[in-house]
């Protein structure tokens, strides 16, 4: 899918994905750190979630059974009220927005997981993602975004230690080779969006990875 246009205004918009144990979310705080000692402006957030409305919709996803559809209904939903309330404002202030999952997560966990039809989702994607800026619409898609790619067996394994697991925490290992299978899809339908990390390395080499995609965009330097 074509979005169009870049963030404008300077904003930029960078998406964080990969499934449950790929540990995406350590790299997020620190690429916050690099982009502020640079002298910019950054929100942190995430989905589902990120404002109170879209908060409460998390709870609810991530912890009452409910069918594939109502799921991609209420992420979608929590989408749209997070990119009016706060990803849109950030990116019009010129900010950076780093968000930890955004709608690949949905093709991967709603349709590669749970088997939901991929053309709705398609279709949801340019009824929630279709802002109008300056005026003119466009499909908001992240500008890029960084797949943490790894074996699910192994982030299996990372899960065991964590905390108690939630309801997607929970599936089994299969669940995640659908998942891994559907961001796997979406990289090869949006190659340029996309920067797949190898996950299964040190923590510091995983960094240096995030770092050198950042700079060879330009955003650090
Ligand atoms: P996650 O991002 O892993 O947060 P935490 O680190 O706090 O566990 O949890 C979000 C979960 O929600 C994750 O299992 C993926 C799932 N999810 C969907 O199923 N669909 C979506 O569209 C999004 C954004 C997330």
């Amino acid at each position: 899918m074509n979005t169009g246009m870049s963030s404008g205004q300077g904003g930029i918009f960078i998406s964080f994905e990969g499934i449950d144990g790929a540990g995406k979310s350590t790299h997020i705080e620190g690429l916050a750190q690099a982009l502020r000692a640079q002298g910019r402006r950054v929100t942190l957030t995430r989905e589902p979630g990120g404002t109170p409305l879209a908060e409460k919709l998390r709870t609810m996803v991530l912890n009452d059974p409910m069918d594939a559809m109502t799921e991609a209904l209420l992420v979608f939903a929590a989408r749209r009220d997070h990119l009016q309330q706060l990803i849109e404002p950030a990116l019009a202030r010129g900010e950076v927005v780093l968000c930890d999952r955004f709608t690949d997560a949905t093709f991967a966990y709603q349709g590669g997981g749970r088997g939901f039809d991929l053309v709705v989702l398609a279709q949801l994607e340019r009824w929630v993602q279709t802002v109008t800026p300056a005026g003119a619409p466009l499909l908001r898609e992240p500008d890029l975004t960084l797949w943490f790619d790894l074996d699910p067996t192994i982030a299996a394994q990372r899960l065991v230690s964590a905390r108690v697991p939630d309801k997607f925490e929970a599936q089994p290992v299969e669940f995640f080779r659908r998942v891994a299978a559907g961001y796997a899809q979406r990289q090869t339908a949006a190659p340029q969006r996309f920067a797949r990390i190898e996950a299964n390395q040190s923590r510091d080499a995983v960094w240096q990875d995030v770092l050198a995609t950042v700079q060879s965009r330009g955003w650090l330097s």
